[in-house]
């Protein structure tokens, strides 16, 4: 505790200036600071500080002779106190200037200087480089966030965030704010789901999106509606998953699905534009759902490496080689990639390679090498000659390539190579930091069969509408599964920014579409009835989309974690470490609420 007479809630002085914008402009200006002190110097007569705020880093000079009293406060000093200066801006002499800082041409000859509060010795350096675990950066956050690190990661996520409400307001998009407490919209995550005290044993759910009330709002006559909308999804989370986390969520009276996707890019742009200076191509370019899927076994290629899975079915239709001719007559397909001669794995890293996807899968991986004398590896004996030419005209293989080969299930061998892909472009650092690869998914399918429950689920939420043309598909469950939807994701560099769709504003289509997911008339009455009602009452077309703000901000901040872009994000175990949230709670507080905890 500082002395008790200087322990005062107003600073001293007011702040004119702050540290890291002063400069050799401001030579000979008397300005006062506050800051916390980075390191201190105790050259015998001269004490020098390194004084941080937000904007950064400008060194004082103590000088007990310009003023005793400074220079014994000074002494004091320690890691993290925080202290208000007055004093003025001095030129450095020449030999002492520091070109690594910003501030490195000016000083500030101290003539007053007081400590407004102590602190122990941090738990780690506040600096660039993040040196200690996450838990102890969360626990100690407030440390945390006055790196410098966090401090731009945060300004740049407000820039992205100003610059596109700024875009949407210009285009005539009205920000709503809709509740948190509200009913389940289905997201494919569990619910969060909280007690009502006035009404025992009834529960709100915290919205996993606002998808069903920016509907509503359609109907209700706002045309264009944007929020930056928080929500919550109860899910297993990853290094890009929170369990809270933001959208940039619109909708739009009666778009074609280019007019959704013109607005998500011109924002997405000006984004970019305003936190990086960077000027971005519009419009990105169109990738179907199928093609991805064959290509890159992956709904979110990342297009900054080539790699792409090639279809070699074609070659070994009469192949005498028993596995691949199994599969084939099970309707399977026979996938590879090439690796070129210039990016070449070891006989071990095959090995290894092979043993990990037996071991992960339960699939085998072949590889043949392109030699001089012909293919060599574990498969090349039982490869004719002229499957070797036609396999190697359609991967494009040359002399000294790898060739990686599985055989199996399009919807198992896909996604596997999709990721083998993804590690051999990261082994051999195949994608250029600076490349950015945006695009559009479209033509997704507007279900999926689940083998977990046994029905159809969609692959997008209930709502997005199916594509007009596959209408008649929907007439029986086998044959919806072949159906379309209108439905878009943008995808930059692997990661899937955004999604959306247009919607269905039937109600009879609706009902169909719940019925084909499993759901009874009753049921879907229970649970989005005032949905289907809504509809009934004059619903125009509409459509729109959501973009997670963290996922966005991670790529503008160029880091690969979302808890890093987040003030206050929660562990892979959805913990808060500083707060100790989630905890237990009164039992008084349970009782008013009706609920016992079993467990
Ligand atoms: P979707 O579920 O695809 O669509 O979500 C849209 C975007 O939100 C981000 N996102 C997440 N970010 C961080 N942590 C999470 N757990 C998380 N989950 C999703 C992703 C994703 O692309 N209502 C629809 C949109 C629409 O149809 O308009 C929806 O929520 O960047």
């Amino acid at each position: 505790m500082p002395k008790s007479e200087t322990y005062s809630p107003l600073p001293p002085w007011q702040r004119t200036d702050y540290c890291g914008t002063l400069r050799a402009s401001d030579a000979g200006r008397e300005v006062a600071l506050h800051g916390w002190v980075q390191t201190r110097r105790d050259h015998g007569g001269l004490i020098f500080i390194d004084l941080r705020d937000r904007e950064g880093i400008v060194q004082l000079v103590l000088n007990p002779a310009r003023d005793a009293g400074s220079h014994q406060a000074g002494a004091e000093a320690r890691s993290e106190f925080f202290v208000a200066v007055r004093g003025t801006v001095v030129r450095r002499a020449a030999g002492t200037v520091n070109a690594e800082l910003p501030t490195g041409e000016i000083e500030i000859a101290v003539s007053a200087f007081e400590i407004l509060n102590v602190s122990p010795p941090p738990p780690f350096a506040i600096g660039d480089e993040d040196t200690a675990a996450e838990e102890v950066r969360l626990k100690y956050r407030y440390l945390d966030l006055r790196r410098p690190a966090m401090q731009r990661n945060l300004r740049r996520r407000h820039q992205a965030l100003q610059a596109i409400r700024n875009f949407l307001d210009a285009h005539g998009f009205i920000e709503v704010e809709t509740p948190i407490l509200f009913k389940s919209t289905p997201e494919g995550a569990r619910d969060y789901l909280v007690p009502s005290r006035v009404n025992p044993g009834k529960f709100y759910a915290l919205p996993q999106s606002p998808q069903i009330l920016k509907q509503i709002l359609m109907i209700g006559g706002l045309d264009r509606y944007y929020q930056i909308a928080r929500c919550f999804r109860d899910e297993d989370l990853r290094a890009n998953r929170q369990p809270e986390f933001s959208q940039i969520d619109l909708e739009m009276t009666g778009p074609r699905p280019e007019d959704v996707q013109s607005v998500a890019e011109g924002m997405i742009a000006a984004a970019y534009e305003r936190v990086l200076g960077v000027d971005i191509n519009t419009p990105f370019p169109r990738m179907a759902y199928a093609d991805a899927m064959e290509s890159y076994g992956s709904d979110k290629p990342d297009l900054r490496f080539g790699l792409e899975i090639r279809n070699l079915t074609s070659a070994f239709t009469a192949t005498s080689f028993k596995v691949f001719a199994e599969v084939i007559a099970q309707g399977g397909r026979v996938y590879a990639i090439n690796l070129p001669a210039a990016n070449q794995l070891t006989r071990r890293e095959l090995d290894e390679m092979t043993e990990a996807i037996r071991t992960r899968y339960s699939m085998g991986l072949a590889w043949i090498k392109v030699q001089d004398a012909g293919w060599q590896g574990p498969i090349a004996k039982f490869v004719s000659e002229a499957e070797r030419s036609s396999a190697a005209e359609i991967a494009g293989l040359k002399t000294g390539d790898t060739m990686l080969i599985m055989a199996g299930e399009p919807a198992k061998v896909r996604p596997i190579l999709g990721d083998l892909r993804l590690q051999l472009g990261a082994k051999f650092s195949l994608a250029a930091e600076d490349d950015l690869k945006f695009l559009w998914i479209v033509d997704f399918p507007l279900f999926e069969y689940s083998e977990d429950d046994k029905r159809l689920v969609s692959v997008n939420h209930p709502f997005t509408a199916p594509h007009p043309d596959d209408l008649r598909m929907l007439e029986s469950g086998s044959s919806a599964l072949g159906a379309r939807a209108i439905a878009y994701d943008m995808v930059l560099n692997g990661q899937e920014l955004g999604g959306g769709s247009i919607r269905i504003h039937s109600r009879e289509l609706q009902l169909k579409v719940f019925e084909l997911l499993g759901l009874s008339r009753e049921e879907a009455l229970e649970r989005f009835g005032f949905l289907i009602e809504a509809l009934g009452y004059g619903a125009p077309p509409h459509g729109g989309c959501a973009f997670g703000v963290d996922r966005l901000c991670m790529m503008l901040c160029g880091t690969d974690s979302l808890r890093d872009v987040i003030a206050f994000p929660k562990t892979q175990k959805a913990v808060d470490p500083m707060s100790g949230a989630p905890s237990e709670v009164d039992p008084r507080q349970l009782r008013e609420l009706s609920i016992k905890v079993t467990s």
